[in-house]
């Protein structure tokens, strides 16, 4: 049975940490699900890590939604939550419309919005239409060009107090879980002790309900860049190569494929076919 969001809202009340984790694909959803962790974010970091963007501003909802059926087909127990992409949300009927599209033709559970006060009133129309939602504060990525980079928020005492009118915005406004991206870890920890809501970090530090990781970062997919606030669990990137160099050199002496790996007809027709 698939995961519900009253779930993982009572698992902040019983201290049990959240597990979340990005995915784009059928294969490795599959593999997330059946890994037993419960949210997976169809997240728009889709535009780096599977389209080759240099940030997640070109990605339209089209990009969205292809991916979001693929996770949606591979997943049987986690929450799917569908990442509304740049500037698909700002007017109602807009975040109306695209919200929908996630739930009934990408097969999501959820959605995620970045932003706080500035879009509470929306995410409160969302959440009466009967979808849930999850909130993103802190580093926003789709307004990096506006915050300066990817910096850590809510370091200046008014930041600080904004991030938290933020938090509290989206907890009044009916979301289910808000992601805390890039924000230190002792203002964290104090958000997720003021709202009743999950906080669920990304470079948030260890007081948040939850944590959430882009799976590139955590399987090491990419050999030459680990963010600061990820961890490679594994190098896929280094044993891809490696598989892959494996291959080129089996091939080219001949020693794949075997006849293990391949099949035999009857020889006498073989033998005709020779001489006809
Ligand atoms: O798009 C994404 O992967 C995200 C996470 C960083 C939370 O929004």
């Amino acid at each position: 049975m698939r995961v519900s969001i009253n779930t993982i809202k009572e698992m902040k009340a019983k201290k049990e940490k959240i597990v979340m984790l990005t995915a784009y694909d059928y294969s490795t959803a599959k593999l997330v699900d059946e890994a037993g962790i419960p949210l997976i974010l169809v997240g728009d970091s889709l535009g780096m890590v599977i389209l080759g963007y240099d940030s997640t501003i070109p990605v339209t909802m089209d990009d969205m939604i292809h991916h979001t059926k693929a996770v949606a087909r591979g997943t049987k127990q986690a929450i799917v939550v569908g990442d509304m992409p740049f500037m698909t949300y700002h007017s109602e009927p807009d975040a109306l419309k695209n919200a929908a599209r996630f739930m009934q033709e990408g097969g999501a559970q959820a959605i995620k919005l970045e932003g706080g006060v500035t879009v509470a009133e929306t995410v409160k129309r969302i959440v009466d239409c009967g979808i849930p939602v999850m909130g993103h504060i802190g580093l926003t990525p789709q307004s990096v060009h506006q915050l300066g980079g990817h910096r850590v928020q809510g370091k200046t005492p008014e930041a600080a107090q904004r991030l938290l009118k933020d938090a509290q915005a989206l907890e009044q406004a009916g979301a289910f879980a808000v992601v805390l991206e890039l924000v230190p870890a002792t203002l964290s920890k104090l958000i997720s002790e003021k709202i009743s809501i999950p906080t669920i970090g990304i470079g948030a530090g260890p007081d948040c309900d939850g944590q959430v990781q882009v799976i590139a970062d955590l399987l090491g997919l990419f050999s030459d860049f680990v963010p600061k606030h990820a961890k490679q669990y594994a190098k896929l990137a280094v044993s891809i190569k490696a598989a892959l160099g494996d291959y080129i050199s089996e091939v080219k002496a001949g020693q794949f494929p075997t006849s293990a790996n391949s099949s035999t007809m009857d020889e006498s027709l073989l033998e005709e076919l020779a001489h006809a």
